[in-house]
């Protein structure tokens, strides 16, 4: 019997020697970000950004950002705010994008003859490194905008994400809808075996 290709991959901070030239998805604004707005939001601290690569290779096959960012007390659900301290902000994490090679995903489908699932990999990886982060600057909440695709995008086949991140426990914001949050809590306890 064949055996099954191995997935090897890693997750590392952005740096000017990775390759996003040949990054591609279904938003263009995903694209846009990696190819041409990482490299200012790194170097000026607005955000980290986390790139997806085979080890070894500088080319970038996913990636998430992340931010300080505070969120109004009163904004929040009822029983999130039950189990918070009553400050006027609380303070969050941002996962401002989000995005996998859509090329690259489905390449690697055909290989492992199995989806490799990056999002959630990018996802997880995301929700570890806020947690072991807000033990030293404490975040209280990791927050999500998640962005709707335009029209067009749509009609060519690009799905709205809110459903990918409500499977793994972001509740949307009431007052708006997009932006999606989970306490520090629920990942603590969802990871605590890590
Ligand atoms: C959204 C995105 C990151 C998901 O990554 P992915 O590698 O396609 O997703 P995965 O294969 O890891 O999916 C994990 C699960 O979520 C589901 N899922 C993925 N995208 C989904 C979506 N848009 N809506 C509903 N479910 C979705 C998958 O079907 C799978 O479900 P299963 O457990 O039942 O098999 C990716 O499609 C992407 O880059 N999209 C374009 C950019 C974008 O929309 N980013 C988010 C906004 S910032």
């Amino acid at each position: 019997m064949q055996e099954k290709p191995k997935l090897s991959l890693a997750v590392v901070p952005w740096s000017k020697e990775h390759d996003a030239s040949q990054f591609t998805s279904d938003l263009a604004s995903i694209k846009k970000y990696i190819q041409e707005q990482a490299h200012r939001d790194v170097s000026s601290y607005t955000s980290s950004v986390f790139v997806l690569t085979e080890p070894g290779d500088m080319v970038i096959r996913g990636y998430y950002s992340l931010s300080s960012i505070s969120i109004v007390f009163n904004e929040l659900p009822n029983k999130v705010r039950r189990r918070l301290p009553r400050y006027p902000e609380t303070s969050a994490i941002l996962l401002g994008r989000l995005g996998v090679d859509r090329d690259y995903s489905k390449n690697l489908q055909d290989s492992l003859g199995e989806k490799p699932r990056l999002g959630e990999l990018l996802l997880a990886n995301a929700q570890i490194r806020c947690l072991k982060n807000s033990k030293d600057v404490g975040s209280a909440l990791l927050i999500i905008d998640a962005e709707m695709p335009t029209e067009e995008e749509q009609k060519s086949g690009a799905l709205d994400p809110l459903r990918f991140y409500t499977k793994y426990g972001f509740l949307p914001l009431t007052a708006n809808p997009r932006r999606l949050i989970k306490t520090m809590r629920a990942i603590a306890e969802e990871y605590k075996s890590i």
